[in-house]
């Protein structure tokens, strides 16, 4: 952790928490690190502290993240990834092995009241006993096993193993002397169920896994476990440009469905209780239910921005204290998400990327109000970035230069412009504007490397910000995990190897962008070659999460 876990130490000497094990009540955040530069875990938690945010929902069980969460008194969901569902459903071994390492090892584990107390806690590595109380560690209370493993897009790779590597996972905590404290669950997409009219009353389980669904709910309910699910209005908006946007939000909408008297007027509250209902009918109607996922992206796609955004999570916000019709009670939720992840895949659509409600740097891009935070969201502090100086088109360059289309695609398909297209914040861009958005998001990916803005006789580097409007041209964070090269590469530190690079580009490119980005392959390819700097991640990206 170095001096940035010394840092935060500091802080946490003037902060005292009691605490009473039981569910923190408030809005949760899911916390990913798909990016090419997560900040640094430390920074992560002040800003969750600063802002109120009582829990995370993590995607897997990193052991900084987790050490960086330590005696910060914020309920925590660790995640088992789809990978590893197969190993821990084949092997008990490895389930006791993961509870451990990734549970046990992390907790306090005998405890009724947990306690943090005003320490540093980067000093403490180790459970104290004070007063009959135990020191929280972590106060992990949940295991997530797997994600949305059930998606059609998985083609059924994890239908056979999920079940059996939660039984595991169960096992494995009772064993550990856990059951009572940390329990199971398997967030789940909302397409799981489905309805048979457009009313909630007739829920029920997708008829392809449906008897799969049934085991799985009765040994969550056996083990005192809630149902999660994720829930996307979103996505409605986004796959039917016939849906009627207004029902995707809280407010305004005017022609409500009732179902039998109980009256919806957004589409979240009724999706949720077809799941509701979906689980009365095998009388499991008192079950416990959380939202594991609930957000809207900010940028990607033309429904995608700012201000929807922001109306969806405000509204939001006012609705979780007052529940659905069939359930009027506060909902226990986790955004989705907290942070940009720029390493997503962006197979379900390019606002993939979008979802925090912090850019990637942990400024936040809009005013929320969480409930304890009635100023807005607060930034994150202590960010350190790389220098102010951008990697643009050469104002000399030709924009029908030949080398253009592949230096583009090429920028493109190993950086970031899911901010370009149609409706997105940087859709506006003149031709010169494309391309210098593509080779400045290469340039900041590879940490300002110099050789990273040598595309042939195109680019250059400025210090003049080439941002306009909405259209941000990001500066990269500087992150201890990447291997150096990032505390280095903002000191006049420059690469001595470079490699030559051979690809293939599509034939007479145009500057439509998202078209080619990923399209590399086509017929009627030219072979183009220049030099660029091959740079290897160290870290961040795990493969696609929808
Ligand atoms: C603990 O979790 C991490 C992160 O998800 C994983 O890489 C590791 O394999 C797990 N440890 C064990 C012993 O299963
Ligand atoms: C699912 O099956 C389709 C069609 O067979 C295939 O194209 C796709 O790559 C498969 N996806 C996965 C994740 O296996
Ligand atoms: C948030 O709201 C405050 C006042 O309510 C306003 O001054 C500020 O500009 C807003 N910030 C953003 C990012 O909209
Ligand atoms: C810039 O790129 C966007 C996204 O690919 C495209 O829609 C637009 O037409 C481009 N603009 C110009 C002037 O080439
Ligand atoms: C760059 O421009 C110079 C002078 O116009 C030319 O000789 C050289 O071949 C160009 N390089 C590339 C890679 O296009």
């Amino acid at each position: 952790m170095g001096f940035l876990g010394k840092r935060y130490g500091v802080i946490a000497t003037t902060w005292l928490l009691f605490m009473v094990v039981g569910s923190v009540s408030g809005i949760g955040a899911n916390w990913g690190n798909q990016a090419t530069h997560p900040l640094p875990p430390a920074i992560v938690v002040n800003m969750l502290r600063a802002n109120g945010i009582q829990k995370v929902k993590l995607f897997d069980a990193e052991s900084a993240t987790l050490t960086a969460l330590r005696g910060s008194g914020i309920e925590v969901m660790v995640g088992i990834p789809n990978e590893m569902l197969y190993t821990l459903a084949n092997s008990v071994d490895a389930a006791e092995r993961w509870v451990a390492k990734n549970v046990s090892a992390h907790i306090s584990s005998n405890s009724v009241n947990i306690k943090s107390e005003d320490r540093d806690y980067v000093e403490s590595q180790q459970p104290k006993e004070h007063t009959g109380l135990v020191t929280s560690l972590n106060l992990e209370r949940y295991v997530a096993v797997g994600n949305e493993p059930f998606l059609p897009t998985y083609n059924g790779s994890f239908l056979g193993t999920t079940f059996p590597a939660l039984q595991n996972i169960q096992a494995a905590l009772i064993k550990a002397g856990l059951g009572n404290q940390v329990k199971v669950t398997v967030p789940l997409n909302a397409d799981v169920y489905q309805s048979s009219t457009s009313l909630p009353s007739t829920g029920d389980f997708r008829p392809d896994i449906h008897d799969l669904m049934l085991e799985i709910v009765k040994f969550l309910n056996d083990n005192g476990a809630a149902f999660t699910v994720n829930i996307y209005p979103f996505i409605s908006l986004y796959n039917d440009p016939n849906f009627p946007a207004d029902y995707a939000f809280f407010d305004r909408y005017s022609s409500p469905i009732n179902d039998n008297g109980r009256i919806y007027e957004n589409v979240f509250d009724a999706n949720h209780d077809t799941l509701v209902w979906a689980l009365q009918k095998y009388g499991y109607g008192s079950m416990s239910i959380i939202v594991g996922e609930i957000g809207w992206p900010t940028d990607g796609d033309r429904s995608a921005n700012v201000q929807f955004a922001q109306r969806f999570n405000q509204g939001f916000m006012s609705h979780v204290g007052k529940g659905t019709p069939m359930r009027p009670v506060p909902i226990d939720a986790y955004m989705f998400s907290l942070i940009d992840e720029d390493a997503k895949s962006i197979q379900p659509g390019n606002f993939e990327r979008h979802w925090g409600i912090f850019y990637y740097d942990g400024t936040p891009k809009y005013n929320l109000s969480l409930g304890s935070n009635s100023g807005g969201l607060v930034p994150a502090s202590n960010v350190r970035y790389l220098p102010r100086r951008w990697c643009i088109l050469s104002p000399g360059a030709n924009v029908d230069d030949a080398q253009v289309g592949p230096s583009v695609s090429y920028a493109c398909a190993h950086a970031d412009c899911t901010e370009l297209g149609y409706g997105t914040s940087c859709g506006n861009l003149n031709a010169q504007g494309n391309i210098s958005y593509a080779f400045n998001s290469y340039y900041q990916q590879n940490n300002q490397l110099q050789s990273a803005c040598q595309f042939p006789n195109l680019s250059v580097i400025t210090t003049s910000d080439p941002s306009v409007g909405s259209c941000r041209f990001n500066i990269m964070i500087q992150t201890t995990s990447a291997n150096g090269l990032a505390g280095s590469a903002g000191f006049s530190h420059t690469p001595t190897s470079m490699l030559l690079f051979v690809f293939k580009a599509e034939f007479g490119l145009a500057l439509g962008i998202n078209r080619i980005m990923f399209n590399l392959d086509l017929m009627g390819t030219i072979e183009v070659k220049f030099v660029l700097p091959e740079i290897a991640y160290t870290q961040g990206y795990q493969g696609p999460r929808f």
